[in-house]
C-alpha cells in the first residue's frame, strides 16, 4: 500500500462540502492557513487517546461536550467560561459516581462546520442554499449569505485559538473550585429527584471535608487546581482540515492540528468516502458516530480502516439512535465489535436522535428523551456485559431555553425565550448539571452491581 497523504481525499466522493466558488481565493486561504502554527500538539493528542484507551476498559469516563456550532456573532470569554465551568462540575458529578478519572472533551475551538439534512432550505417560498456553519457560509436568509466563503476559515482559525488560548488558562487557573458542589443544586426546585441530587452533593462535600481534615488542602491538591482539558470537533471541512495536518517529527506520523480529537458524523461516514480517507491517516483519537442505519458490514470495514492496528483509545464509536431505539441497534453494534475483538470507547449521544419540531415551531429536544436514551444506553451495556465508555452532549453553560423540560421546566412556550442555537438545540446550565447526576447514579449502579458480582 501506497504511503497515505494528507490530500488523497480529494479523490474520492465527497458530501456535505461546499463548493466554493473561486478556486484562487479558496487556494490562497488554503496556503495561508498551511503557514499557520498547530492549535494542538501531537503529545497532547497522544495523551488523550492513552486515557481514551483507559475508557475503553472502564478505567475512565469520557464526557464530551459543548456547542452544536461555535458562531462568530456569540463568541465571547464569558461564554467560553461558563461552558468550561458547567464542564468541570459535570466531571466532578461524575468522577463521584464513576469512581474513575473524567476525561473532559470540549466541543469546541473548532465545531464550526455543519452537517445538513438537505442541501437547500426553502423559507416562504423561497428557497436558498442550507447554512453550513460559520466556518462556510452565513445564518442569514439571504442569497448573499449563504454563498460559501473561504476567507471564513481564516476567521475560524482565529477564534479557535482565542478560545484554546482561554482554555489553556482557565485549566491551570484553579478555576474548578469543588467546595461550590453545593451551590450547584441551588437551581433545582423541590422535586424528588432535586433532593436526590442535593444528597449527593452532600455527600461529595463529605468527601472534601474529610480529604482536607486528612490534610489534603488545595495547595496539596494539584488535581483539584489544574485539569486537563481536551478539544474536539466534527472533521468535516476538510480543506480546512488539510491545510492544519502536520508531520510529527517524534513518529513521523501526521497530526491534524485543529483539535485533539475529530469525529467523522453520522452523514459522512461512507467507508470509501473522503472523510473517512482522510481522518484514517492522521494519529490523533478519531470518534465515529453510529445511527441507526449504520450496518454491521460498514461497521467492520470502517473499524479496519480506521484503527488496523486495534490500538486502544484510537477509536470512539458515539452511538445516536433515538430513545426507544436503543435496544433495536446497539446490541447488533456491540456484537460486530464484540466479533471483531475490536478496542473501541463506547459513547452515547443523546441528542442527535432525540430532536423534534415543538408545536411552536422551534427544532428541541425534550429533556425526557435525553434522559431516556442515556438510560437505555446503561441498559443494554449492562446487559451485554460491556463497557459504557461515556456521553457525549450539546450544551452551553448559558441559561438557553433550547431543550424543553428538565427540574426548572422550560415549556414549549418557553422555547422563544432565549432561543440563541446557531444550529441544533443545547442542554442549558441546569439540565447539563441534572443530567450529569443522573449519569452519575447510572455509574454508580453499574459498580455496584460489579463490586456484588465480584463478590459472588
Ligand atoms: C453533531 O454532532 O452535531 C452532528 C451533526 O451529529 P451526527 O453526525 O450524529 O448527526
Ligand atoms: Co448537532
Amino acid at each position: 500500500m501506497s504511503e497515505w497523504k494528507k490530500s488523497d481525499w480529494r479523490a474520492k466522493p465527497r458530501v456535505q462540502m461546499p463548493d466554493y466558488t473561486d478556486p484562487a481565493a479558496l487556494a490562497a486561504v488554503e496556503a495561508q492557513l498551511s503557514k499557520y502554527p498547530p492549535l494542538v500538539f501531537a503529545g497532547e493528542a497522544r495523551r488523550l487517546k492513552k486515557h481514551l484507551g483507559a475508557a475503553s476498559r472502564g478505567e475512565a469516563f469520557l464526557l464530551q461536550g459543548g456547542d452544536c456550532a461555535e458562531s462568530f456573532e456569540q463568541f465571547s470569554a464569558d461564554g467560553i467560561r461558563d461552558t468550561f465551568k458547567v464542564m468541570l462540575q459535570m466531571a466532578m458529578v461524575l468522577t463521584y459516581g464513576a469512581k474513575v478519572p473524567v476525561i473532559k472533551l470540549g466541543r469546541m475551538a473548532g465545531q464550526f462546520a455543519k452537517p445538513r439534512s438537505a442541501p437547500t432550505e426553502v423559507v416562504d417560498g423561497v428557497e436558498l442554499p442550507s447554512y453550513r456553519g460559520d466556518i462556510i457560509n452565513e445564518l442569514d436568509f439571504t442569497p448573499q449569505a449563504r454563498i460559501p466563503d473561504p476567507a471564513k476559515m481564516l476567521q475560524a482559525y482565529t477564534q479557535a485559538a482565542a478560545t484554546l488560548n482561554l482554555l489553556r488558562a482557565f485549566s491551570t487557573g484553579g478555576y474548578a473550585d469543588v467546595n461550590q458542589v453545593h451551590a450547584w443544586t441551588l437551581g433545582f426546585t423541590e422535586s424528588e429527584k432535586a433532593e436526590k441530587y442535593r444528597e449527593m452533593a452532600a455527600r461529595i462535600t463529605d468527601t472534601l471535608d474529610f480529604m482536607k481534615a486528612a490534610g489534603v488542602t488545595q495547595e496539596t491538591a494539584h488535581t483539584l487546581q489544574s485539569v486537563e482539558f481536551y478539544t474536539s470537533h466534527e472533521g468535516l471541512l476538510l480543506e480546512y482540515e488539510e491545510a492544519l495536518t502536520r508531520l510529527d517529527s517524534t513518529s513521523g506520523k501526521w497530526l491534524a492540528g485543529s483539535g485533539h480529537m475529530l469525529w467523522i458524523g453520522d452523514r459522512t461516514r461512507q467507508p470509501d468516502g473522503a472523510h473517512v480517507e482522510f481522518l484514517s491517516g492522521v494519529l490523533n483519537p478519531i470518534g465515529l458516530k453510529c445511527g441507526p442505519t449504520t450496518t454491521a458490514e460498514d461497521l467492520k470495514v470502517l473499524m479496519a480502516k480506521l484503527n488496523p492496528e486495534n490500538e486502544a483509545g484510537r477509536l470512539t464509536l458515539i452511538t445516536r439512535f433515538g430513545a426507544g431505539k436503543v435496544a433495536e441497534h446497539l446490541p447488533r453494534l456491540i456484537k460486530t465489535v464484540e466479533e471483531e475483538g475490536a478496542k473501541v470507547v463506547w459513547v452515547c449521544d443523546p441528542m442527535h436522535g432525540n430532536t423534534i419540531k415543538s408545536s411552536t415551531g422551534y427544532k428541541t429536544r425534550p429533556f425526557d428523551s435525553v434522559l431516556r436514551e442515556v438510560r437505555e444506553f446503561f441498559g443494554v451495556h449492562a446487559a451485554e456485559g460491556t463497557v459504557p465508555g461515556g456521553v457525549h452532549f450539546e450544551m452551553t453553560g448559558q441559561d438557553v431555553t433550547e431543550c424543553t423540560g428538565g427540574v426548572r421546566a422550560v415549556s414549549e412556550e418557553d422555547l422563544s425565550d432565549r432561543y440563541h442555537t446557531a444550529c441544533d438545540p443545547r442542554l442549558n446550565a441546569n439540565q447539563s448539571l441534572e443530567l450529569a447526576f443522573l449519569v452519575a447514579e447510572e455509574l454508580t449502579a453499574l459498580r455496584d452491581s460489579r463490586t456484588k458480582r465480584e463478590a459472588g
